[in-house]
């Protein structure tokens, strides 16, 4: 019988289907004829359920398709090690916490050898030679756990030493042709759910930045752990668990252990509220494709007051017409050059333009294999999207409306896009780590837009 009531709803739903399609056709005589109504009645109508049903496609399909990050309580494994286990730390790595996970090693059947790596040793090359020499000493490492990451300290060029350092890391066990899984330690880089600790940016990028070493060196990638800020003997167990089982992203806690899924979002469930507070927004990138396409859809909802910022500014290729699209549209526009990696910039801009709403579209995307990829350039692509996001954090910090704009790159690596990851990731996180603070803060990770935008 269940056959026969999917049979009936299934005609149903094919009338209902036939029906709009007639809606959407916009013939008011073929919809008279299925109401059974004078085409005059029906004329007035048709108008408004012909937009009813074009609004309700598209926020469906748009529902459709939304994700979201969700963690899943998993077996935490034996915990069974064996074999010589590589333990690389930094200087600004505590000292307890190197011992702490030695420890877990032991306790699992492991052999390790601890390196901690001065300041001068966390560049690629002298790195590679420092790996090799310890290699050397027997060689046949079973694993290498790396406490890099948990560097919270700022490096050169601005980027964290925990994620320069993981970097340096991961090129130089392939230059030291050490081929054994690698595993990133961090800690504070996600969060399982409101009773968890607050998201640490920096420590989320380390992950953006493993998601793509994973797609890149899947032969040499183990995974990434993230341990909470107390420690004691089941964590350390579970860890051990973690570093001999199948679970690549995981999240090591007092409760228990958490593997990290994506999950499609329900229907209707988390929807955006309207932004009603009738201030200026300020929108990065805003003479970018989907900056501008922001400030359009920001201006039809009536917001009165759009501040658009880029390096370029006015001089950008279609600026100008947009300030005239938009005032047609209802919204007074005003362009302004300013680099939002550029602290005392930024805030000289805001100063003169105050703002209630935030869309931070600003960034530069690049595509070069994690195996080459040099420091510097890695900070390029970092800067606008996570200085601007820290600064905008800081300085906009009450704002009514707080949107990042980040990248599935972040959410699940893309190859050759390293640095580009890390920066999602790190928006990700800082959404995060501002809503636990009980601020506003949404982060959208996109994929790639069709027809405009820095991947078309
Ligand atoms: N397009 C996609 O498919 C896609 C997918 C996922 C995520 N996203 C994200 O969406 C955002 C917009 O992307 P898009 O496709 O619109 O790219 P786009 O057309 O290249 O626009 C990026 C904008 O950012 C500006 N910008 C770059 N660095 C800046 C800085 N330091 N200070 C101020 N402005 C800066 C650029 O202008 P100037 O060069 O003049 O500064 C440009 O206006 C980016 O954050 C991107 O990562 C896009």
């Amino acid at each position: 019988w269940l056959g026969g009531v999917d049979a009936v709803e299934g005609v149903v739903v094919a009338e209902d289907e036939a029906f709009w399609s007639v809606v959407e056709s916009g013939e008011g005589g073929a919809l008279a004829e299925v109401l059974g109504l004078d085409a005059g009645v029906v004329e007035g109508v048709l108008p408004a359920l012909v937009d009813w049903r074009r609004s309700r496609v598209e926020r469906s399909r748009a529902e459709g398709m939304r994700y979201r990050v969700s963690w899943s309580v998993v077996d935490g494994g034996a915990g069974v090690l064996s074999g010589r286990w590589l333990v690389v730390a930094s200087e600004g790595v505590a000292g307890e916490r190197v011992e702490a996970c030695v420890g877990a090693l032991v306790r699992g059947g492991a052999e390790p050898v601890v390196v901690v790596l001065d300041d001068g040793e966390l560049d690629r090359w002298e790195l590679a030679g420092r790996l090799t020499e310890e290699d050397g000493f027997g060689g046949g490492f079973a694993g290498v756990l790396s406490l890099v990451g948990l560097d919270g300290r700022t490096g050169v060029v601005g980027v964290p030493v925990g994620v320069a350092g993981s970097l340096a890391l991961v090129q130089a066990l392939g230059d030291a042709e050490i081929g054994v899984p690698l595993w990133c330690v961090t800690s504070g880089a996600v969060s399982t759910g409101r009773a968890d600790g607050v998201v640490v940016p920096e420590q989320a990028m380390v992950w953006g930045l493993g998601r793509v070493a994973a797609l890149e060196f899947p032969q040499r990638w183990g995974g990434l752990v993230d341990l909470p800020a107390v420690w004691d003997e089941r964590v350390g167990g579970r860890l051990a668990g973690v570093l001999g089982g199948v679970e690549d992203q995981v999240a090591v806690r007092a409760s228990g252990t958490f593997a990290r899924r994506l999950a499609r979002v329900a229907a209707g469930a988390g929807r955006p509220g309207e932004f009603a507070s009738g201030g200026a927004v300020l929108v990065t990138g805003g003479t970018g494709a989907l900056g501008a396409a922001v400030a359009r859809r920001l201006a039809v909802r009536g917001v009165p007051e759009l501040v658009l910022t880029s390096r370029r500014g006015l001089g950008a290729p279609g600026a100008a017409e947009l300030v005239a699209e938009l005032a047609g549209l209802g919204a007074r526009a005003t362009v302004v050059a300013c680099d939002v990696a550029d602290r005392e910039a930024l805030a000289g801009l805001l100063g003169e333009h105050p703002v209630t709403g935030v869309v931070h579209a600003a960034g530069v995307v690049d595509t070069v294999p994690l195996v080459g990829v040099g420091l510097e350039e890695f900070a390029e692509v970092l800067r606008a999207k996570t200085l601007g996001a820290r600064y905008l954090d800081e300085l906009v910090p009450d704002a009514e409306m707080f949107v990042l704009f980040s990248s599935i790159a972040g959410v699940w690596g893309s190859g050759g896009q390293a640095a580009y990851a890390a920066a999602n990731a790190y928006l990700d996180g800082l959404a995060e780590a501002r809503r636990a603070r009980g601020l506003v803060a949404t982060s959208v990770a996109w994929g790639p837009w069709a027809d405009a935008g820095m991947l078309v």
